[in-house]
């Protein structure tokens, strides 16, 4: 089957730009359904438009920029339309930075996907999600002497806290055999003396990923990271533009000779939720074309 169209089968669709058209559709659970959280802007946007483009309907996350998730709405709408995937896209908020966040993100996602006309099957309590993409981050940079335990702690709750209460609160909406991917960084490689917060919760991450995995394989659900390197998004923007030099420091130690773009990374997490990869969980995988080989 093409890849690309892998769940057109069994995908039915509202393939609306708009809550209200996406109402009028009949509520189903043919289609397939995925989460990607922090999708309004940067890779988090360009992985929603690929599984949009692989038939899936997204449920596309954002904290308060509410401006950048509508855009990115209308490009994963767009994009299913030109793939004829049948995918679609739906729109919800939810600020991870909470203490427990993961059950204020489930009670969005349940009131944004009824107004996209998602409604549970007649015997299930919850829509059922078959790919959770745990995106959402921030980098809040710092050494040892600079950076107090606030630092670490607002690195920690977005990165490593909210992917965990995400998935402790959405156990049972997971359909057995789901996917679930999440973003590390090449920051927990090794030492990162400038940004240590920031490492210690994309460690976290990943020893998250293998545990999790571990945990959710009788329920044939696969869980894998992604490691970018440096990718061109807001993040990095404000930097290299400061410090062109920076950017070139990265391009010098990064083997394929450029930083990554969003969809380079998207691609990645793309592939890690498709059949091909049907045999891979509690893995790591770098995404950064070769950075600090
Ligand atoms: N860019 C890089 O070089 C790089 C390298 C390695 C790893 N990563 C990781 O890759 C992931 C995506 O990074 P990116 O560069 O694409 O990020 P980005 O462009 O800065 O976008 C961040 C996303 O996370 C959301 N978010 C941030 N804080 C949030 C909060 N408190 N509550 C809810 N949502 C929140 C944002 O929502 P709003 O739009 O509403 O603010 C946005 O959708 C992150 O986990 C990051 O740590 C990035």
């Amino acid at each position: 089957m093409n890849a690309q169209n892998e769940n057109q089968s069994t995908a039915a669709t509202t393939g609306s730009a708009t809550p209200a058209a996406a109402s009028s559709a009949p509520a189903t659970q043919a289609r397939k359904i995925a989460v990607v959280t922090g999708a309004s802007r940067g890779m988090g946007r360009a992985i929603a438009i690929r599984l949009a483009r692989r038939g899936y309907t997204v449920g596309i996350h954002y904290g308060s920029n509410a401006d950048a998730a509508r855009e990115a709405l209308d490009l994963v709408n767009q994009a299913a339309t030109e793939a004829g995937s049948g995918g679609s896209g739906f729109v919800f908020g939810a600020d991870l930075s909470e203490q427990d966040p993961g059950l204020a993100f489930w009670s969005a996602f349940d009131t944004a996907a009824a107004e996209a006309g998602i409604s549970p099957l007649a015997d299930e309590s919850t829509v059922k999600i078959d790919a959770l993409v745990n995106n959402a981050g921030v980098f809040l940079a710092g050494g040892i002497a600079k950076a107090d335990t606030s630092v670490l702690v607002k690195n920690l709750q977005v990165n490593t806290i909210a992917p965990y209460s995400i998935v402790h609160h959405g156990l049972d909406r997971l359909r057995d055999g789901a996917r679930i991917v999440s973003t590390s960084s090449g920051a927990a490689k090794g030492a990162a003396a400038g940004s240590m917060g920031y490492a210690m919760s994309k460690a976290a991450v990943e020893s998250f990923t293998k545990s999790l995995a571990a945990a959710l394989g009788e329920r044939q659900i696969r869980v894998n990271a992604v490691q970018p390197g440096v990718t061109m998004t807001d993040v990095n923007k404000q930097w290299f533009e400061n410090a062109p030099q920076v950017k070139e420091q990265m391009v010098a130690h990064t083997a394929l000779g450029r930083v990554g773009e969003p969809d380079d990374v998207a691609a990645v997490v793309d592939s890690l939720i498709s059949e091909d990869m049907s045999w891979v969980t509690g893995a790591v995988i770098d995404a950064s074309g070769g950075m600090g080989l």
